[in-house]
């Protein structure tokens, strides 16, 4: 595989500069493998799991990427920060799951408390002697947010996450092409890496966001649409048959299902149903939380959840997490290609 040099692939050691997204009961150690084993990394979304399930996700990883029990593992795991907080002793008995199976990177995002978790990874760190440091993304929606995340908590790696994301977000962030300039703009030349995320599904989007400036990207919605993703038939063929507009922002599912710790401000983008129609029409919450598990149960398109960025409708085939990365990776370099030669010599 031909490679890209820069901040981000000399600091994680890859070839290409792309990252799969931690997917909150979506993507678990087989997605996060075959991503890192193709050339990207991928990361774990420990979001809801408990210490177990986040240990078997981590050993699955471990066999399929045929690591020893004492190698590190060149994969990450996204942690949701509020769910840390809720009880913080469990929180970071959750954190050290991870970092006993000394994992390349830990992703950290929506929480009050963000500062807390990343002084407990680098105590653990400089308690456990790692010849290398774990890696800290912290995802922000926000040039004010990136500021106190390089200055303040100094992060290892800055992932700017825009309005077009699939799965949560903070519902006031701006479209990508404007929210990456204006961290641009203040992230200092000794800098950590910027990555993008938000409705990217092609490798003409990858580096199209490469000649803006940053040094990944990173994609959950397109990795939704895998084999290995948790995602079960019903919701893949709502994405693969997905259209144009075909998602919103919304907390019509955090409603209908009860996850309401989330911290002020954000929401979620999902493919619009009745679930949210409902929502948004002011019917009963019992009412819309009745007819929601059912759909669960009978895996009803026109009310289950199926959260998605809105480049879903670019993307129309289930494919192996490998084949994504590797179609990602060819068809960034043919766009890279291409925007080099348009310079006049
Ligand atoms: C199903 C799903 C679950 C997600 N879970 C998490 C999560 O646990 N933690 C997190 O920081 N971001 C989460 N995200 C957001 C991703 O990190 C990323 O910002 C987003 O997927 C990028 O947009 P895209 O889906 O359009 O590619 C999730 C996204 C999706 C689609």
């Amino acid at each position: 595989m031909s490679k890209i040099h820069n901040a981000f692939t000399v600091l994680m050691d890859i070839p290409t500069p792309i990252v799969a997204a931690p997917m909150a009961g979506a993507s678990g150690g087989a997605l996060a493998a075959q991503a890192s084993a193709a050339g990207a990394f991928g990361f774990i979304g420990a979001g809801y799991l408990t210490s177990s399930r986040i240990q078997e996700e981590l050993s699955l990883a471990r066999t399929q990427l045929l690591l020893s029990d004492t190698d590190p593992l060149s994969i990450g795991v996204g942690y949701l920060a509020w769910q840390l907080e809720k009880d913080p002793s469990s929180g970071a008995g959750l954190l050290n799951v991870s970092l006993s199976n000394r994992v390349q990177a830990i992703w950290l995002a929506f929480g009050n408390n963000i500062d807390r978790w990343i002084d407990h990874i680098r105590s653990y760190d400089a308690s456990s002697g790692r010849e290398k440091k774990t890696l800290i993304f912290v995802q922000v929606s926000s040039a004010k947010e990136a500021l106190i995340a390089i200055q303040d908590w100094k992060v290892d790696v800055l992932v700017a996450q825009g309005s077009e994301s699939g799965g949560h977000g903070y519902s006031a962030a701006p479209p990508l092409l404007t929210l990456v300039p204006s961290i641009l703009a203040v992230l200092p030349k000794d800098g950590p890496p910027l990555l993008a995320a938000g409705g990217l599904s092609t490798g003409g989007h990858v580096a199209s966001l490469l000649a803006l400036g940053v040094s990944g990207v990173v994609l959950g919605t397109r990795f939704l649409m895998t084999k290995e993703s948790f995602y079960n038939e019903a919701q893949k063929n709502v994405l693969v048959m997905a259209s144009g507009n075909a998602t919103v922002r919304t907390t019509a599912f955090d409603r209908a299902r009860g996850t309401l710790d989330w911290p002020e401000g954000v929401d979620g983008r999902a493919i619009y149903n009745k679930t949210v129609k409902d929502v948004d029409d002011g019917v009963d919450i019992e009412i819309v939380r009745e007819n929601f598990n059912r759909a669960i149960q009978d895996r009803d398109p026109d009310r289950m959840l199926v959260w998605a960025g809105s480049g879903v409708e670019l993307v129309t085939e289930i494919q192996t997490t490998q084949d994504v990365v590797r179609e990602l990776h060819a068809d960034m370099m043919e766009h890279l290609s291409f925007v080099s030669t348009l310079i006049a010599t």
